[in-house]
């Protein structure tokens, strides 16, 4: 299905392809740390170079805090267009005395890429790039009309893409849109996503006593600022695993008897992810299975604590203050706006007297479903089936995408498709983050297949 010119290019240039891979996880685009900034513009003009250097044009847009690239090919009349979003940004690479070869200085071992970024989402983004070279730079015509948005703050919830969005929306009109920043459902198993859980991300900062005191001189007579926290957190979830906040699931859309069937056909390897995380058990709301739990079901966690000493040996303290980080991944209809209310009243509720607490809001995303009966996914799975030899199944991811549900408000746009070539093995927001080169292949194969599909039958 792929003209063989094309084909044999993506072939030919396997190993180019991967040199400039290479180069682009070499960029340390760290978008939530202030220091890593001119890296992050250098990330934005690599994607637009690469883009220019087979004739894809654009500009780089500047926001509040870190740029949003744009890009067009040259306009065919009477294709169809499709709109490719992809993230130039990256996580903190920390721990990173974890990571067996430094983040930023890309390493090759066992067909697996190793940093930074290599999966989420420089890898899977580029195979888009490398798609359209692998057709432009061959000198043939492109069947479909190509545009690129590429921000540098999905790793911070994307906070400017709203107002931008909103402000180029005739640039960004398309039949159908692009993504691929999740992963298939299992090594050898590629899927097409058609929901994503959503967010609500809070800081809790805990006052005490003005300074660390005597806990043999004060000890019972104050608050404690780490037991006041730890009372907070052991309130948010009961014993079972659900969570504890009043109203919490009363927008939860219930999952079909339908869908339960379909999620329950998957092919998974309880034992090969319970092996991969290291723990005995897999714990969860009860009444679901792990794949409903981690895709289709809400959930909080605590994604960070501190407080107090923790250093080596005893100091006989009562802290002055301690904190936390806690997450909410949402499923349809809950609100992130509504569900954030519920938690902050119900930690103002349960905060003790004689500590001061402080509930900062981070960011949020909602969550998504998208339609799965579009003629643009029918050429997903018949392109994802040219590149990777195999039909996908359908899922739904865990993680968070903002500018899936952006595109659906602003766009009006519901005709996503969410296509990961990565695997929920790369270690993606983890040490040692990797991509498999045969993916990045495979990836590339695809996306030109998709190209071709969408160009032959439309979105
Ligand atoms: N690539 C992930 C999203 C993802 C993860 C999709 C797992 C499917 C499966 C993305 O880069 C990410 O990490 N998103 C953040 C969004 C947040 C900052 C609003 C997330 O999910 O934590
Ligand atoms: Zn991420």
């Amino acid at each position: 299905m792929l003209p063989a010119s094309v084909s044999s290019y993506i072939d030919r240039n396997r190993q180019a392809f991967v040199d400039d891979l290479a180069k682009f996880l070499e960029i340390p685009s760290v978008s939530t740390l202030p220091d890593y900034d001119q890296d992050i513009h250098r990330a934005a003009q690599w994607v637009l170079d690469q883009l220019g250097s087979f004739g894809i044009e654009g500009r780089i847009y500047p926001t509040e805090r870190h740029p949003v690239v744009l890009a067009s090919s040259e306009h065919i009349p009477g294709a169809p267009v499709l709109l490719v979003y992809g993230h130039y940004d990256v996580q903190p690479p920390d721990p990173l005395d974890e990571w067996e070869t430094p983040p930023f200085s890309p390493s090759i071992r066992n067909g697996y890429i190793h940093a930074r970024g290599a999966t989420d989402d420089k890898g899977q983004f580029l195979t888009y790039v490398k798609a359209a070279q692998a057709i432009l730079g061959w000198g043939e015509k492109l069947p479909v009309n190509l545009k690129f948005l590429v921000e540098g703050e999905e790793e911070i919830g994307s906070p400017n893409l709203e107002k931008f969005l909103r402000e180029n929306r005739a640039e960004l009109l398309a039949d159908a849109v692009a993504i691929s920043d999740g992963a298939q459902f299992a090594p050898g198993i590629p899927a097409i996503t058609y929901g994503l859980r959503g967010l609500c991300y809070f800081q809790l900062d805990v006052q005490g006593p003005r300074f660390d005191l005597h806990s043999g001189g004060f000890g019972g007579i104050v608050e404690n600022p780490t037991q006041a926290l730890a009372n907070i957190l052991a309130a948010l979830k009961a014993p079972d695993h659900t969570v504890a906040l009043p109203g919490f699931y009363d927008d939860v859309v219930a999952l079909e008897k339908s869908e339960r069937e379909e999620l329950a056909s998957l092919p998974v390897d309880e034992n090969r992810i319970r092996e991969y995380l290291g723990v005995a058990e897999f714990t969860g709301e009860p009444g679901y299975s792990v794949v409903e739990r981690k895709g289709a079901r809400p959930t909080l966690d605590i994604n960070g604590i501190w407080g107090g000493f923790s250093g080596q040996g005893a100091k006989t303290i009562i802290p002055a203050k301690a904190g936390a980080k806690v997450s909410m991944r949402l499923v349809p209809d809950q609100d992130p706006a509504r569900i954030a209310r519920i938690f902050r009243e119900f930690v103002e509720k349960s905060s003790p007297a004689g500590v001061k607490i402080k509930i900062t809001e981070l960011h949020g995303a909602d969550p998504v479903l998208v339609s799965r009966h579009t003629p643009a996914m029918r050429a997903a799975e018949k392109a994802i089936e040219a590149g990777f030899g195999k039909k996908p199944v359908f899922i739904r991811e865990g993680g968070s995408i903002p500018v899936v549900n952006l595109i659906k408000k602003h766009l009006g746009q519901e005709n996503i498709l969410l296509l990961g070539w990565g695997c929920p093995d790369d270690g993606a927001h983890s040490p040692n983050e990797r991509f498999s080169l045969d993916d990045f292949h495979r990836g590339i194969r695809s996306v030109a297949s998709l190209f071709y599909e969408l160009g032959l039958h439309g979105a």
